[in-house]
């Protein structure tokens, strides 16, 4: 079976080692793939936002199976592309990618079937929202662009004149072009934030392990927010029964829910969630799998990842039973440094095998080139460096011990991944 994975992160990175360690998996190709990535599959020069460009790779190379990993060409409807050409896709059809590409569809659809989620109100009017806001009267308050903004769509204000900067920039001065053309200006909730990824065919729903994202740039939970500085699994605050509360009140309705609208979602669905003191409640949906979620999740899965892929394409996830690990995983994201703003790239990385790998542990390569057969950094996040051990102690120690051994000019990464779990 060829496999052609579409996207060029860590996640896709995690995603092709797992599948490759299925002898029914004779091939991997990527577009367009990364320096680290091109270690363990051939890579394209093929954006992954190039429907056309990808569908003749696809043919050339008579990929089997196309695995749709990003956002945007998710959002562009790649995945309803492939079938109509006779080729099996994994990935939400457009219509169902909606639920990530935009903000109002997702509140929309929690609102009708009373999923529970922080209170919001739509807005194409930064002068209505505004008076909203005062109505309300309640800060922080937070400010979302409708469509995909890079993670950069979300604005916590901390009072009237920072929400009033937050709706002028996406309204008026239109920042985030057509994707902040309306926003969603809804309550802020606090308590801890759990991920979990869940596979469905649209129909059963089959959640992994939970996780946790570190998003800010800095240790403290300071800084930038970030693509993710770092990952642990699984994530101790989603107790069993926190898990059938969100499973019967959450995951089973936003599957029943996308049925009944017209638009079943098959994929990776992901929760976003946060544990509130009135409890769990929806921050986000993202329809494929997070990055840097992918990360700790994939190495703790015990059923060939391949098998799952198919029963996913083909609607009979009913009939697989997954098994995970018990175990822990660890994984800290070295970036550039001055990520997530202006960096620079082409810095030498030293500390990696001439595979791109390390003892002890797995790294994936989010934003890394080969240059006359060295790495060399090329992107914001560079390296996930992920280790596994029988408790969160020893994954964490794991992936430290490799990460000081792993160098480059600028180097920066956050010192207290999984810090909040103990
Ligand atoms: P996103 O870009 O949608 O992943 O959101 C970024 C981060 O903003 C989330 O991970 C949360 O930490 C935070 N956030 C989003 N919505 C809310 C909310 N309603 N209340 C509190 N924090 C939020
Ligand atoms: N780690 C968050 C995301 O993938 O959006």
């Amino acid at each position: 079976m060829t496999i052609l994975m579409v996207g060029s992160g860590g996640r896709e990175h995690a995603l092709i080692r797992k599948l490759a360690e299925s002898p029914r998996v004779t091939r991997l190709i990527c577009a367009p793939g990364n320096g680290g990535v091109a270690c363990d599959a051939e890579c394209f020069p093929v954006s992954a936002d190039d429907l056309p460009g990808m569908l003749a790779l696809a043919r050339r190379e008579n990929a089997d199976l196309v695995f749709v990993a990003p956002d945007d060409p998710l959002a562009l409807g790649m995945v309803d592309m492939f079938p109509a050409n006779g080729i099996r896709a994994f990935g939400p059809s457009k219509a169902a990618a909606r639920i990530e590409a935009s903000k109002v569809f997702a509140k929309g659809i929690m609102a009708k079937y009373g999923i529970p989620t922080a209170e919001y109100a739509v807005f194409e009017s930064a002068a209505d929202a505004l008076t909203y806001i005062k109505e309300k009267g309640a800060f922080p308050v937070v400010v979302k662009a409708d469509g995909l903004a890079l993670g950069k769509g979300v604005v916590i204000a901390q009072d009237l004149a920072e929400a009033a900067a937050a709706l002028r920039a996406m309204l008026e001065d239109g920042k985030f072009g057509d994707s902040g053309r309306r926003v969603v200006v809804e309550e802020f909730l606090t308590g801890p934030e759990v991920s979990v990824l869940a596979f469905t065919d649209g129909v059963t729903l089959a959640p992994m392990i939970s996780s946790m994202d570190h998003k800010r740039a800095l240790d403290g939970d300071l800084g930038l927010n970030t693509g993710g500085m770092g990952t642990v699994a699984p994530n101790p605050y989603y107790t069993q029964e926190i898990a059938a509360e969100c499973m019967e009140k959450i995951f089973l309705p936003t599957v029943r829910a996308m049925q009944n609208e017209g638009c079943p979602f098959a994929g990776c669905l992901y929760f976003g969630l946060m544990l509130t003191p009135n409890g769990p409640k929806v921050i986000e949906y993202n329809a494929r799998f997070g990055d840097p979620e992918t990360q700790v999740v994939l190495p703790l899965l015990d059923t060939p990842l391949i098998d799952i892929v198919d029963a996913v394409v083909d609607g009979r996830l009913a009939d697989i039973d997954i098994k995970w690990k018990d175990a822990h995983a660890a994984c800290v994201v070295l970036a550039s440094g001055g990520y997530p703003e202006k960096y620079g790239k082409g810095k030498v990385i030293s500390g990696l095998n001439a595979d791109g790998q390390a003892s002890n542990v797995e790294i994936f390569h989010a934003g890394t080139a080969l240059d006359g057969g060295q790495f060399v950094t090329n992107g914001g996040r560079v390296l996930g460096v992920m280790g596994v051990g029988d408790t969160l102690a020893a994954a964490l120690e794991t992936a430290y011990c490799a990460v000081e051994k792993i160098s480059f000019e600028g180097v920066h990464y956050r010192t207290d991944i999984g810090k909040k779990c103990s």
